[in-house]
């Protein structure tokens, strides 16, 4: 047993309860963001994960007080288990919090939460307290209805599988200087282009976020913002290395 065994707190109202797979180079990270009695989960992952992720939940609070999962895309790592989550949630008001891009596709896994297109709710979803999240659609990626959550109270920027990361070995959930190269095969593999890339990373950096918490890789805080910011912008990636086209 290790401490990322267990759930683990990142900020007063933020807490990872991501699994820790340590023969896997792609961690899986999801993340409870609590208001008041309420919370919010953001991307509750793959169904293998669940039980893992369910445990860490139920060592924090009540699964009823989950109003809505933030799904960033509708990858199976991101949401492959939602079916199964809702039903241990058990709220009849239980909405599931996508791109209308994603949620299309997501209406396959037979779900009975209540979808919420963010692009029809002025890319915002607010809690009963009046504490607002915003959205930013990140379209391409790496899917279509990719999108980033800024909370604006807290600072905290998930950003589903942008700024995430592989790790062959010691993973560690608070970035280090390792983090900047662990970036690149990723976003190499799965980002189309710098073309796209670049303009949403602007983008997001005029928020200011004060903390990125990735699906992937680790959570990065302070001056770790801006070099990823930096490295990301500057870094080829999807069709810029594929080979030109005879002609
Ligand atoms: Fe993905
Ligand atoms: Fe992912």
């Amino acid at each position: 047993m290790t401490i990322l065994d267990e759930a683990i707190p990142i900020s007063r109202e933020c807490t990872w309860v991501g699994r820790h797979d340590p023969e896997a180079a792609l961690q899986c990270n999801a993340y409870l963001l609590m208001d008041g009695d309420h919370a919010v989960v953001f991307d509750c992952g793959s169904l293998p994960d669940f039980p893992v992720v369910m445990r860490k939940i139920i060592d924090c609070i009540s699964p009823h007080q989950i109003l809505a999962v933030v799904a960033s895309h509708h990858d199976p790592d991101v949401c492959g288990s939602l079916a199964v989550f809702e039903d241990i949630v058990g709220r009849d008001d239980f909405q599931i919090v996508a791109h209308s891009r994603t949620l299309r596709l997501l209406s396959h896994l037979g779900l009975r939460g209540a979808p919420y297109a963010v692009d029809e709710h002025d890319l915002r979803w607010t809690f009963p307290s009046g504490r607002e999240l915003r959205f930013v659609p990140t379209p391409y990626l790496h899917a279509p209805g990719a999108i980033v959550t800024h909370d604006p109270t807290s600072g905290a920027m998930f950003t589903g599988d942008l700024f995430g990361a592989f790790f062959p070995s010691d993973w560690t959930l608070v970035a280090d200087e390792r983090h900047p190269d662990a970036m690149k095969a990723w976003h190499q593999a799965y980002m189309p282009s710098g073309a796209i890339l670049r303009p949403a990373l602007n983008r997001l950096a005029a928020l200011a976020p004060v903390r990125l918490l990735p699906q992937h890789g680790s959570v990065l805080e302070g001056p770790k913002i801006a070099e990823a910011f930096a490295y990301l912008g500057a870094l080829p990636c999807g069709v810029d290395l594929e080979p030109a086209e005879d002609p």
